[in-house]
C-alpha cells in the first residue's frame, strides 16, 4: 500500500502566530513607534535564529541521537527551513519599518552582508522542492543548501558576538551569551555527526 507522507504545513501557521504575538507585545509594551518596530525587530530575528538552529541540526540529531522525535525533525527539514525563511522575511519587513520611522539606512556592511544572507534564504527557498532538487541535481542542490546555511549561521554569530562585545548591549548580555551558546551547540553537533560518518561509511547499498 502507497504511504502518504503528511506534510506539516502547520508550522507556517505556528510561524505567523509566533510573529503575531510578538508584534503584539512589542507594539503593546513598547508602542506603534520606533521603540516598537525596534523590538520588533529583534524579536522576529530571534524567533527565526531558534527555527534556524533547529533545521541546521535536525540531520546530526537524528544521526547521532536516533528516536520517533529527531527521525521526524530530520524528515521535515525542508518545512522548518521554509518556516525559518518565512519568520526571516518578517524580521525584513519588521527591519524596514524600523529604518524608515527613524528615518536613517542601514551602513553598507549590514545591507552587504545581510542582503547576501537573504540572497542565500530566497534562493534555498526557492529551491526546496523536489522538481528544483531533480533539475539542480543533487551535488549542486546540497552544495547550495550546505553554503547558504553556513552564511546564515555566519551572519547570526557574527550579530550575538558583536553584542556580547558590546561594552553596552541593548539587552542583558546573557541573552546573547546564551543565543550564541546555541548557535555553537549546533555547529558542534554537526562536527561530531561529520566525524562519525567519516569514521563510520554508510554501507553500501546491495
Ligand atoms: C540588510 C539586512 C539586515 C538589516 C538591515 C538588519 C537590521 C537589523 C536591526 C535594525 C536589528 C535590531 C538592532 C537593535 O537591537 O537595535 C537587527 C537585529 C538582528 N538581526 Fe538583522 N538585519 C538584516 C539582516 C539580518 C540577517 C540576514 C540576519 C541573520 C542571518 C540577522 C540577524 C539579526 C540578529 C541576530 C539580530 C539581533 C536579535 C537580538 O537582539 O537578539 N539580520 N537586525
Amino acid at each position: 500500500m502507497a504511504q502518504t507522507r503528511s506534510r506539516p504545513y502547520w508550522l507556517f501557521a505556528a510561524t505567523l502566530a509566533g510573529a503575531a504575538l510578538i508584534a503584539a507585545l512589542s507594539f503593546g509594551l513598547w508602542g506603534m513607534g520606533s521603540d516598537g518596530l525596534q523590538h520588533l525587530t529583534r524579536y522576529t530575528a530571534r524567533l527565526a535564529f531558534l527555527i534556524f538552529i533547529v533545521a541546521f541540526s535536525a540531520g546530526a540529531l537524528a544521526q547521532l541521537f536516533p528516536s520517533d522525535g529527531t527521525r521526524w525533525l530530520r524528515r521535515n527539514r525542508r518545512y522548518i527551513g521554509l518556516s525559518f525563511a518565512l519568520a526571516h522575511f518578517i524580521h525584513l519587513g519588521a527591519l524596514t519599518g524600523f529604518f524608515i520611522a527613524i528615518g536613517e539606512t542601514p551602513d553598507i556592511v549590514t545591507i552587504v552582508g545581510g542582503g547576501g544572507a537573504y540572497a542565500f534564504i530566497s534562493l534555498m527557498a526557492l529551491t526546496s522542492n523536489d522538481w528544483s532538487v531533480r533539475k539542480l541535481g543533487p551535488v549542486v542542490w546540497r552544495r547550495l543548501h550546505l553554503t547558504g546555511s553556513y552564511y546564515i549561521w555566519a551572519i547570526f554569530m557574527n550579530s550575538y558576538l558583536g553584542r556580547i562585545a558590546r561594552e553596552t548591549p541593548p539587552e542583558p548580555r546573557i541573552i546573547f551569551i546564551a543565543t550564541a551558546a546555541l548557535g555553537f551547540a549546533a555547529l558542534g553537533l554537526r562536527i561530531a555527526a561529520w566525524a562519525r560518518r567519516r569514521r563510520k561509511p554508510a554501507p553500501a547499498a546491495a
